[in-house]
């Protein structure tokens, strides 16, 4: 049953903070951020923008796109770590902003694999019979849970939204193989403390910043490198593809070296990665959503192309996808 991506859209809010911004906040420098991460610059909200504003954005970009109106939708996933707050979910405030008004809509938390936890949730409901056209979000206010003392983690995430409408088509290709996992042993990894249920917020909580992520950032690293190689390779061989008939893999965009060494050991070409980290810095569940946007936008993926979509995240959680771009 062929389900395709019939549109794209994301949002990466106005104000850009640059390294050479984050050199006067912390003790750090534009050469160590470009040469450790490859991050330039990231974007980030407006202090009266919340996840759902830039997943609004995003959402609209990409029904436009589809030529999908929101009465049309009965599915609306918003993945996010970040939502506006703990209760109603994020999606529910796009649900109403769009006017969406068919659609069920929930909140999905797989961090930074959240948009193929997604996409693969959208693609199970679609398969069903019971649901047609869903629209798949991932949005993040990275910002609002960075400790903005933290120089090891403040310089590597940004906000943004990125978004896909998700339907059934009979034209052949569209959503093929994937392979999603999950490690809940090694959250203590990366992860947000306190604000929960666990430890809820307490004045002690917040002096020691335990309302922010904590990591541990090369343990993330190798853990991110080895498991977004294997998805990759194990996807490859179910497939029967070879890597260089790959037209683009789109990565999750945490780091320019988690990126290169994936390309390395999975054998594809420079050329063939897509890499926005730069602009975007890490934008959580919002990452590969953005990127497949720009990919689309600047014309990267023609029909029939073969693509490869890639992500790890807090959890640990971590997924892959393959599918055959149409223009369904
Ligand atoms: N500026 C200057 N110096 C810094 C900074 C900074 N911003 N941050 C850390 N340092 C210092 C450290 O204190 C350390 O100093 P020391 O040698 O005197 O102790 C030195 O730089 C090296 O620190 P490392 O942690 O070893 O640096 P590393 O090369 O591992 O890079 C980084 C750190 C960029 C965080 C890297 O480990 C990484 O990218 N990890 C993956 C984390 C990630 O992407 N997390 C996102 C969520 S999960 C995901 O999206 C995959």
């Amino acid at each position: 049953m062929p389900i395709h991506i019939t549109g794209t859209g994301s949002y990466t809010p106005e104000r850009v903070l640059t390294n050479a911004d984050l050199e006067a906040m912390v003790d750090t420098s534009d050469e160590w951020i470009r040469t450790r991460t490859g991050i330039h610059q990231r974007h980030i909200k407006a202090e009266d923008q919340a996840t759902s504003d830039l997943a609004l954005e995003a959402a609209q970009a990409a029904l436009d796109a589809a030529g999908v109106s929101a009465e049309e939708l009965d599915v609306l996933l918003v993945a996010t770590c970040t939502p506006d707050s703990p209760m109603p979910g994020s999606a529910t405030i796009v649900q109403d902003k769009l006017g969406a008004k068919n659609a069920f809509a929930m909140d999905l938390n797989a961090a930074c694999s959240g948009f193929l936890y997604a996409l693969e949730c959208a693609r199970g409901l679609l398969e069903s019979g019971r649901h047609r056209k869903a629209l798949v979000i991932g949005a993040e206010s990275m910002s609002s849970i960075v400790n903005w003392e933290d120089r090891t983690t403040c310089i590597l995430f940004g906000d943004g939204a990125g978004a896909a409408v998700v339907e059934y088509r009979e034209t052949p290709g569209g959503l093929g193989l994937a392979s999603l996992g999950a490690n809940g042993a090694l959250k203590e990894l990366l992860n947000i403390p306190a604000g929960g249920s666990r430890e809820p917020l307490s004045e002690e909580a917040l002096q020691d910043h335990r309302n922010c992520i904590k990591m541990s950032g090369q343990e993330v690293f190798k853990h991110a490198v080895s498991h977004m190689t294997r998805t990759a390779k194990q996807l490859l061989a179910e497939a029967d593809w070879q890597a260089d008939e790959l037209a683009l893999v789109i990565p999750h965009q945490a780091n320019q070296r988690i990126l290169e060494a994936i390309r390395s050991r999975v054998g594809v070409e420079k050329d063939k990665v897509f890499v926005n980290v730069d602009r975007t810095g890490n934008t959580s569940a919002a990452s590969v959503g953005i990127a497949l946007d720009e990919a689309v936008r600047s014309g990267r993926l023609q029909p029939g192309d073969k693509v490869m979509l890639l992500a790890f995240g807090a959890g640990f959680t971590w997924g892959g996808f393959l599918l055959e771009w149409s223009k369904a």
